[in-house]
């Protein structure tokens, strides 16, 4: 690694100011496409998304291809014209973006983009579509400027990351040949605060399930059999009370068996990073913060597991009073995992806790919807170091190591099946409100964002070499 300070290429610098207000453009319009991957009624909009993507790719100079999957499609680009001796790198993001809903809440419409107070709102501005499109951006950069690309670059774009990605293993593994690369670099999160860089040590894993109970065969008016009659929404309440013990830890037996705890540097670092609690619940308007005992909200996020509800459905919660018994009661529920949890086991955990203690006068069925593995870095090598240089040099100061109580379910499996080590470097902020009405990203981060991808490239081909010696 070079050890003069880092900076943005001149030629590329020039090329950024140039071209910021099109690369703002060019992301509304992206913005506009309301690719929600959960909803059927938006299948049309993920493939229009997926072609956006491609067609930005091609007409940069890239080979683009839109791969159909049982759900959403992938788009791979690709340019290989930097030499044999050349890394490859392969950026992924992902162009589908969570519900909307509730559609009230936003300021300005969700799928017009909109800036105020320098930032870009919309949903996806931030998760994911500004992040990967950022990467487009920097790639032009090289190509408008040199004409080519300092080293081999993949382009992975997926629509069904906000669902799970369930359809992205399998596809990794088809093609692990044509993936081939030396590293993977994702902007998918968010940097510890304003002005502060930062790259991610750390992912949670996912296990999100599904309890159906059923009590009896219809609704029943409540006060002819209320009372004689198990109520299923009751005994849904009575198990999910049955998660946590009243001290916050995840009272399912089992649960924490395979958790290693965190290294002590690790901890260390994330202790000295000035965070706040209080900024935190001001943050996101509570008055007290709650979670497992012994832990500071930092570690609780970022290194513990968790079991949360994500939706509960039963009975009556229309207009007014409704003097019913049901017949059903729903809950979503997902448990964050760290390493080395498993998805699967953990599902089958609570498949037999739910079993132990489920009321009598119900059935309860268990359905495992997706999962994903917890991820931790390495934090060495090339594509590391050249990624604290890119961030050095867009941001002016060196990035910090963070940890993240979010999941990418792919990350691990870039490691896994293609062997190739990831840089995670986000440019989301605190607040961003991601998933939830008013998503934004920062107008400066957006073009800091381009300026450290393109920087990166310029690093990685610098860095890989010199570790080839
Ligand atoms: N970009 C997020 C994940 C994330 C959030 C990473 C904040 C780092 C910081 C991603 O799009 C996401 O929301 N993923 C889902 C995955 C789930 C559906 C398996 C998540 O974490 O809920
Ligand atoms: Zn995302």
């Amino acid at each position: 690694m070079s050890s003069t300070a880092p900076t943005i290429p001149s030629d590329l610098a020039a090329w950024c100011v140039a071209n910021d207000a099109r690369a703002q453009n060019e992301l509304f319009a992206f913005l506009r496409i309301p690719s929600v991957s959960a909803r059927s009624e938006h299948k049309g909009d993920c493939l229009i998304a997926a072609q956006f993507v491609a067609d930005a790719l091609t007409h940069i100079g890239f080979r683009a291809d839109i791969i159909p999957t049982p759900g959403h499609p992938i788009v791979l680009g690709e340019w290989r014209h930097a030499g044999p001796d050349a890394p490859t790198l392969l950026v992924y993001g992902h162009y589908d973006v969570q519900p909307a809903e509730p559609l009230e809440l936003w300021t300005s419409p969700a799928f017009e983009p909109t800036v105020r107070d320098g930032r870009i709102y919309a949903r996806g501005s931030v998760d994911d579509k500004g992040q990967l499109y950022l990467h487009i951006k920097a790639l032009e950069a090289h190509l408008a400027v040199r004409g080519t690309l300092p080293v081999n670059v993949i382009v992975l774009a997926e629509g069904e990351e906000e669902v799970g990605s369930e359809n992205l293993e399998a596809f990794l593994q088809r093609e692990q040949q044509r993936l081939k690369c030396d590293a993977v670099v994702i902007s998918d999160s968010t940097m510890f605060a304003p002005g502060i860089p930062s790259i991610l040590s750390s992912l949670r894993g996912m296990a999100y399930l599904q309890i159906d109970v059923q009590g009896p065969a219809g609704d029943l008016h409540s006060g002819m059999y209320g009372g004689a009659v198990v109520n299923p929404a009751m005994a849904l309440a009575r198990i999910l009370a049955t998660f946590h013990d009243a001290d916050g830890r995840v009272a399912i037996s089992g649960f924490y068996d395979h958790v290693r705890p965190f290294p002590d540097n690790v901890r260390a670092q994330m202790r000295a990073l000035p965070f706040s609690e209080a900024g935190l619940m001001h943050e996101v308007g509570v008055t007290a913060l709650g979670g497992e005992p012994g832990y500071t909200a930092l570690e609780r996020l970022w290194t513990r597991p968790t079991c949360e509800v994500n939706g509960l459905l039963s009975g009556y919660t229309g207009e007014g009073a409704k003097t019913v018994l049901p017949a059903i009661s729903m809950a979503k529920v997902s448990f964050r995992l760290v390493p080395d949890q498993d998805p699967d086991t953990i599902a089958r955990l609570v498949r037999e806790h739910v079993a132990r203690v489920l009321p009598i006068g119900v059935t309860a069925t268990v359905t495992a919807l997706h999962g994903g593995r917890p991820w931790r870095a390495d934090l060495q090598g090339p594509i590391i170091d050249a990624g604290k240089r890119a961030l050095q040099a867009a941001f002016g100061r060196e990035p910090v190591i963070t940890g993240e109580g979010g999941s990418i379910p792919v990350v691990g499996d870039f490691e896994r099946i293609l062997g190739a080590p990831v840089l995670l470097m986000g440019f989301g902020l605190p607040g961003e409100n991601a998933h939830a009405p008013n998503e934004w990203i920062s107008v400066e981060n957006y073009q800091l964002g381009i300026r450290a991808a393109a920087t990166l490239l310029d690093e990685f081909a610098v860095a890989f070499t010199m570790s080839r010696g």
